[in-house]
């Protein structure tokens, strides 16, 4: 699987160790940094982040900001994004099993690496459930045309 990785000042600090999670799963990335704890702006990386997914570059993304509330936030204005912000490992697998997410979003002043490292692991290991989900996904999908 192919995971677009992305951060910000704030969830650079945390970057190892997603990756380190990542790579435990078998996991590609494409890092879309940033790439030092130098000052930047969270929705440029949730922007690229999320063209990864919407374009198939990806089938995953991950975002990190401080909180994970803004890059969460920046990530789901892009069509075609459902981001999760997760600091637990249960709502992290039932965003992908009931919510078919398709990006996660972590806090680094939130949750420490350990917790990290679990969540991302419940993330991927969890698939999209379908079924009656599939209807409410469709409608999710459906607001994003009014
Ligand atoms: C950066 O200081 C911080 O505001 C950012 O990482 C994030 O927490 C925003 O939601």
């Amino acid at each position: 699987m192919r995971v677009a990785l992305g951060c910000d000042h704030g969830g650079f600090q945390l970057k190892p160790t997603v990756l380190e999670a990542l790579a435990d799963a078998g996991c590609d990335v494409v890092d879309c940094g940033t790439y030092s704890a130098d000052s930047v702006d969270y929705p440029d990386y949730a922007a690229l982040v999320a063209q990864k997914v919407v374009s198939q570059e990806a089938e995953l993304g991950i975002v990190i900001c401080g909180t994970g509330i803004g890059i969460s936030i920046a990530a789901n204005k892009i069509k075609g994004i459902r981001a999760a912000l997760c600091s637990d490992t249960y709502s992290a697998r039932m965003s992908r099993e009931h919510n078919n997410a398709n990006v996660l979003a972590l806090g680094a002043r939130v949750i420490g690496p350990g917790l990290a490292y679990d969540i991302v692991k419940a993330f991927l290991s969890g698939s999209f459930a379908g079924g009656r989900h599939a209807v409410r996904v469709d409608k999710i999908t459906a607001l994003e045309e009014e």
